[in-house]
């Protein structure tokens, strides 16, 4: 099948079965040694690596323009030859029971000394490797990076064409949607002084899909958001991007469960059972993030009715005091927790300090506020926390959100700690009934916390309290990664029009940006809801790892570069006025 008219095989198919054949095989070097009168040459394709023999004696014979000597790491050469069985069989390589006697050999391209090693660890830094990242694509985890990534976009394919779906392209010239970030944009020539947008997701046209007739819609598709990078996100970034219509959110849940069930199964062989649903509130509550890592327990525990009243100032005066029980740290030492104290005040994380209470063995207690509370005191906390001889307890307070936010990431940093972010391990959920608007204090206006097209919860809702309303949505969570989130739309003109001005668009703003949606509204809209899926997440979490670029054959930089290419770069006078972009000499002075 991987036969062309250089090759009869890959480097990664020959067996014993074969031993005797003909072969032909191309690929890299490798590695190349000389060893007692004969020459070893690893020759690695995409499908493996093969162990090819010279004898020296024979080296003159092979045709080849240059001594076998001079061939070296990344050389792309021809290889023809007998396959025999080896002496010194290896088990760790798919075709370690083989090697073939070469008989011919055809330099097809030499290479210069690579700037890093291509081997599965190599010796290069971050930015060497991504400013030769055709070279880093050579190594094999970023191989099956790669190829993980196809298989999970052909399984998704052929899943949701099964169901219906129809893969339609949307454009990606556009106006800008309104989805949290800043949009990419690109002047257009033809229309001086004017602008496209690259769009942040293809939203509005997957609802106007809908409006059209295509009941079930999807694409792997780009989008592009102008917001500061981590590793989870890149400016550019793929979505598995999908939307149905005449569903309500339970049919939409169960379709995309279904996808995802069916690609732990296709690739992972993993039956997931079903996703447990957890609200807003809850998730909030109990582990102070609306992506919660259930793959461990230390739930949150709200202590404000035990620890108030006892002359500590710091609770006294606090919204919230709340806690977790890291299970058997009670060891940790004066060391340990003044590292976690010092975590809990870094700037990312925000908190002021850190109270923390040992379950001594002996049933007593130890705590870093025993001037403020007694041993019964401290009794009646640990019972709150169901916490045993050995257990350490941690505790935090202050206002609600901030103290949740700092737990949440306290608590991380203790499943960190404790190996408890186990890779093997996927335990997704459902996250619903979100809030639908967020208020937001600077600019003393609503944000739609999901984005302006969804519909809320009820009905007939409540307009006249908007803070109060629910979103008629649902984020999927694995491993406290948000892997996608959508929700049921608005499809009613009247209804997203008041929603317009809820998010404090004037009748003109909503006209400009969005009068083609309203408009189409008034032209039958069936009730519909999708779903958006973060490919790159998805396939990070295949792959086990947190961070998205590898599984991205050309990522961005962490400052949003292409180091590669060197792009964005400045473009030439010549196309700025053919732009009708004038440069404000101030700015570039
Ligand atoms: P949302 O903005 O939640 O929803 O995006 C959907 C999913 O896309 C992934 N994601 C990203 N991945 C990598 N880099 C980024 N910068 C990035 N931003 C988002 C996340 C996220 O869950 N149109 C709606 C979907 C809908 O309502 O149907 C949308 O785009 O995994």
């Amino acid at each position: 099948m991987l036969q062309t008219h250089l090759r009869s095989h890959s480097c990664g198919e020959l067996s014993l079965a074969d031993v005797g054949k003909e072969v032909a095989l191309t690929g890299w070097v490798q590695k190349i040694r000389e060893l007692g009168g004969m020459t070893f040459i690893d020759l690695r394709d995409r499908y493996g690596i093969t162990q090819l023999i010279i004898q020296d004696e024979n080296s003159k014979s092979l045709g080849l323009e240059l001594p076998v000597q001079k061939i070296a790491r990344e050389f792309v050469i021809l290889a023809k030859g007998i396959v025999r069985e080896r002496e010194n069989k290896n088990k760790n390589l798919a075709t370690g029971e083989i090697e073939i006697e070469v008989k011919e050999l055809k330099l097809l391209d030499d290479s210069a000394l690579p700037p890093f090693t291509i081997e599965d660890k190599s010796d290069g830094g971050e930015e060497l490797r991504m400013k030769y990242r055709y070279l880093d694509l050579r190594r094999g985890p970023l191989q099956r990076n790669i190829q993980l990534r196809h298989r999970l976009a052909q399984e998704s394919r052929a899943y949701l064409s099964s169901l219906e779906f129809l893969e339609i392209e949307t454009p990606f010239l556009i106006k800008s949607t309104p989805e949290g970030a800043r949009d990419f944009v690109v002047p257009s020539r033809m229309n001086p002084g004017e602008f496209y947008a690259l769009p942040q997701s293809p939203q509005t046209f997957k609802q106007l899909l809908m409006l059209s007739g295509f009941d079930r819609y999807f694409q792997i598709v780009k989008c592009f958001r102008d917001e500061d990078l981590r590793a989870d996100r890149q400016p550019e970034f793929t979505q598995i991007d999908c939307e149905m219509a005449f569903v309500d959110r339970n049919d939409v849940m169960r379709t995309f469960e279904g996808l995802v069930r069916n690609l732990f199964k296709k690739i992972k062989n993993i039956d997931l059972p079903e996703f447990p649903v957890m609200t807003y509130n809850e998730a909030m509550s109990k582990y102070g993030n609306d992506k919660p890592d259930i793959r461990f327990g230390m739930t949150f525990k709200e202590l404000n009715h035990l620890v108030k009243g006892k002359n500590f100032n710091v609770f006294d005066d606090a919204e919230l005091i709340v806690g977790i029980n890291a299970e058997n740290c009670g060891e940790f030492t004066r060391k340990q927790l003044d590292e976690l104290t010092e975590f809990v005040k870094k700037p990312q994380v925000g908190g002021k300090g850190l109270v923390y209470v040992k379950c001594n063995e002996d049933g007593t207690f130890k705590s870093s506020v025993d001037k403020f509370y007694g041993q019964d005191d401290l009794k009646s906390w640990a019972a709150e926390f169901n916490a045993k001889a050995g257990d350490l307890l941690l505790i935090v307070s202050g206002d609600k959100q901030k103290t949740r936010s700092v737990l949440s990431e306290l608590r991380l940093e203790i499943a960190g700690r404790l190996d408890l972010k186990n890779t093997d391990v996927f335990m997704p959920l459902w996250v619903i009934d979100f809030p639908l608007l967020e208020w937001n204090e600077e600019s003393a206006r609503y944000f739609a916390m999901h984005h302006p097209f969804t519909a809320p919860l009820e009905l007939n809702p409540d307009l006249t309290d908007p803070g109060k309303l629910i979103a008629n949505a649902y984020d999927m969570v694995i491993n406290g990664v948000e892997i996608g989130g959508g929700s049921i739309r608005i499809h009613n003109e009247q209804l997203q029009k008041k929603m317009f001005e809820i998010l404090g668009f004037s009748d003109e703003e909503a006209k400009e940006q969005f009068g083609f949606l309203m408009n189409a509204f008034k032209y039958g809209a069936p009730p519909h809801g999708g779903i958006a899926f973060g490919f790159d997440r998805l396939c990070a979490m295949f792959g086990g790892q947190e961070s998205i670029r590898d599984f991205i054959a050309f990522p961005k930089n962490n400052s949003g570069r292409d180091v590669m290419l060197d792009a964005p770069s400045a473009i030439s006078n010549e196309q700025m006025n053919e732009l009708s972009i004038k440069l404000n000499k101030a700015d570039n002075e």
